[in-house]
């Protein structure tokens, strides 16, 4: 271009000669300056692409929606209950035919093995839902740190730190692989058999998992009190239920005499709703409920309860501050 530009001017009169010279610089500038420019751009470009594959993960894996959801579904994991289940080692979770060979399993298994076992199970479940919440929060922290880069970072620095920002996104990444994986209650680590080999003649294969029931709660809107007695419901989340077995609990709270300290009890439940009668009125209660112990059960910590006070009666109102000393 320079050259062309210099041929041309080569056949003009000297008296023009300044003229051209100086549009020669002028247009020698613009050329550096459109270089200057195009690497600009291409800067540019590399930038925008870069910041996009950030912003792309913080709107997909990352996004506030999804964390947000990962919050519920641990506040759910944590108020569930675990049991161990006992499989054939051939057979996957859900297969029909195996619904009859657990129970006859549990027969062949060394009690105080699988007592053991349940251990084992109880401090998993414990380690899963700490960990769980340990990595949401390190992925909550990423996505602020990312968040960060994009609004503090100008573009160079931005590039200058862009292997750091990927190491970055391919951490969280993993990180989000194994929070995910690890969402799903796993499979039972058995260190040593649980079927004794004698009496068996066959010692059957088995793998234990851990399964999980979703929480009891209280129907918060079809249990109410009434003067002296309360009727309470509750269901199941997420799952058509089967008859279980519940316990429900009561008390009576701020109880005032000797008398009253009896106002307690704990009553177990074959449906999913119950009354109780010969409450005091007018007084608030405090009742729980959760499933009843079962063999196989591992961890349970949480039970829904709910406090309910007793209507006064019409008139007791006058009589009953009349009748206090
Ligand atoms: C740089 O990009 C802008 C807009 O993206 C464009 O108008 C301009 O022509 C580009 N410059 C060069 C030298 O390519
Ligand atoms: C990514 O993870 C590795 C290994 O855990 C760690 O050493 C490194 O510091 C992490 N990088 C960033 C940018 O967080």
């Amino acid at each position: 271009m320079l050259l062309l530009l210099l041929s041309c001017t080569a056949t003009m009169s000297f008296g023009t000669m300044d003229v051209y010279l100086n549009e020669i610089e002028n247009n020698l500038q613009s050329i550096l300056y459109n270089e200057e420019e195009d690497q600009e751009n291409e800067t540019w470009k590399m930038y925008m692409e870069r910041k996009n594959i950030v912003l792309e993960f913080l709107h997909s894996d990352l996004s506030l929606h999804l964390l947000k959801r990962h919050h519920k579904r641990i506040e759910l994991l944590k108020k569930c209950s675990y049991y161990i289940e006992i499989l054939p080692k051939h057979l996957a979770l859900g297969d029909q035919n195996h619904l009859m060979l657990p129970t006859t399993m549990l027969q062949l298994i060394d009690p105080w093995r699988f007592q053991r076992m349940k251990k084992v199970g109880t401090v998993q479940t414990k380690i899963q839902l700490l960990l769980l919440t340990d990595l949401l929060e390190q992925l909550e922290q990423g996505r602020e740190e990312l968040v960060h880069f994009l609004e503090t970072y100008d573009m160079v620095t931005f590039l200058a730190r862009w292997d750091l920002v990927k190491q970055k996104l391919s951490n969280l990444s993993e990180l989000m692989d194994n929070f995910l994986a690890m969402l799903v209650p796993g499979r039972l680590y058995v260190k040593h058999r649980l079927v004794s080999d004698v009496g068996a003649t066959k010692i059957p294969h088995i793998r234990l998992v851990l399964s999980t029931k979703m929480p009891v709660m209280f129907d918060r809107k079809e249990s109410m009190a009434h003067e002296d007695w309360v009727s309470l419901k509750w269901f199941i989340t997420s799952q058509q239920s089967q008859p279980e077995q519940y316990e429900l609990r009561f008390k009576l709270l701020e109880p005032r005499t000797q008398q009253e300290r009896i106002q307690c009890g704990i009553m177990p439940v074959t449906s999913n709703m119950c009354e109780i009668r010969n409450l005091l009125s007018d007084r608030s209660y405090r009742f729980t409920v959760k499933r009843a112990e079962t063999y196989t059960l591992v961890y349970e910590q949480w039970r829904d309860a709910i406090t309910l006070k007793t209507k006064p009666y019409p008139d007791e109102d006058m009589e009953s501050t009349m009748g206090e000393p």
